[in-house]
């Protein structure tokens, strides 16, 4: 049942298409509240009151540097106490013990469980499963193998939302996505929930081998959004009010082909700035390698060092509202 602000309260947080256009606006409007808490030591003190009662287990058993220190720091913000396991090979996963299994011990410990793994579909699985026991915790999705990454799709509509404050918002703005579009979990999540701004236009821009996968194209095509598929880089960076730059996920392959990909064009350089929109929105979910010059960092155009920190703010905000004390954040009570 819709609350009065227009959404469902998550249970869990698993893919982005569960969320609607009212569910992003009060976060939007969440993650600002929060961050003025940060201005004073009164507010930060008063954020790690709201959950000292709490405790979270961070599951990332594929690698992380931003979206694990993020949701520690998370954590610490709101008083909880996080414990981690980063590798199977210091769990009982070693000893032949099932993930399902692991992680229903986790739920008799803690009040959050924060899971990242390669296996696409796990967390959605995990949560269904946790769902029949007595004590079903909260799970986040922060990465799910080359499927979803639903948090760092909220984070990026956060920045593109600040980004085009003054600009009437993301609505018919055009975002251009370029990269490995096939394997990349972060397009793929920000790809819908951009659907939920109408009239954008999405520019996927990559090598033919890594064109959007089919099941994307489709869900895309139910939409009010148009779409452009291309290989060629100029025009399509020319073109765009934000440019999202992604790398190659070869973790993913099966047999080098990656290797063979000419990636090279898919760069952006210095040289190409001069050719972007005045106001372009240059974005990266980082880690990144040569498709983006660290050259362009001080352009004012850059926001993929205010997008990494907008990424601690936003899951301040998530497990605020999973853990159910949002409402002394932000007004109306809900
Ligand atoms: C992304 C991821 O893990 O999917 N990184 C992140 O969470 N910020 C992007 C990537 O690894 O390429």
């Amino acid at each position: 049942m819709k609350n009065s602000l227009g959404f469902d309260r998550p249970k869990h947080i698993l893919s982005a298409s569960q969320f609607n256009r009212a569910f992003l606006d009060y976060m939007y409007e969440l993650i600002n509240q929060i961050r003025k808490f940060d201005k004073t030591k009164d507010g930060l003190m008063y954020l790690q009151s709201l959950l000292p009662h709490r405790r979270a287990m961070l599951y990332f058993t594929q690698p992380s540097t931003r979206t694990f220190m993020s949701f520690q720091a998370a954590c610490h913000i709101l008083g909880i106490k996080p414990s981690e396991i980063r590798d199977t090979a210091t769990s009982s996963e070693r000893k032949g013990e099932s993930i399902d299994d692991s992680l229903r011990t986790f739920a008799s410990y803690v009040d959050l469980i924060v899971m990242r793994s390669p296996v696409a579909g796990l967390s959605d699985r995990v949560a269904g499963l946790l769902d029949q026991t007595p004590r079903p915790v909260p799970i986040i999705n922060a990465g799910s193998g080359p499927d979803e990454h639903p948090t760092q799709a909220l984070l990026d509509i956060y920045t593109l939302q600040r980004s085009f404050k003054s600009a009437a918002g993301i609505e018919g703005k055009t975002i251009c996505m370029v990269g490995d579009l096939k394997r990349g979990r972060t397009i793929r999540s920000l790809s819908r929930l951009l659907t939920n701004y109408p009239g954008t236009r999405l520019i996927f821009c990559s090598p033919p081998e890594f064109k959007i996968a089919d099941d994307l194209r489709q869900f895309l095509k139910t939409k009010d959004i148009s779409v452009e598929e291309t290989t060629n880089f100029s025009a399509a960076i020319a073109a765009a009010d934000a440019i999202y730059m992604t790398r190659v996920q070869d973790e993913y392959d099966q047999g080098g082909e990656s290797k063979r990909v000419d990636y090279s064009t898919y760069c952006l350089k210095k040289q190409h700035l001069s050719s972007l929109k005045s106001d372009c929105v240059i974005m990266h979910p980082l880690p990144r390698r040569d498709e983006l010059d660290p050259a362009i960092d001080h352009d004012p155009r850059a926001k993929y060092w205010r997008q990494e920190r907008n990424g601690m703010w936003t899951r301040v905000a998530l497990i605020t509202i999973l853990l159910g004390v949002d409402s002394h954040i932000v007004l109306p009570t809900l």
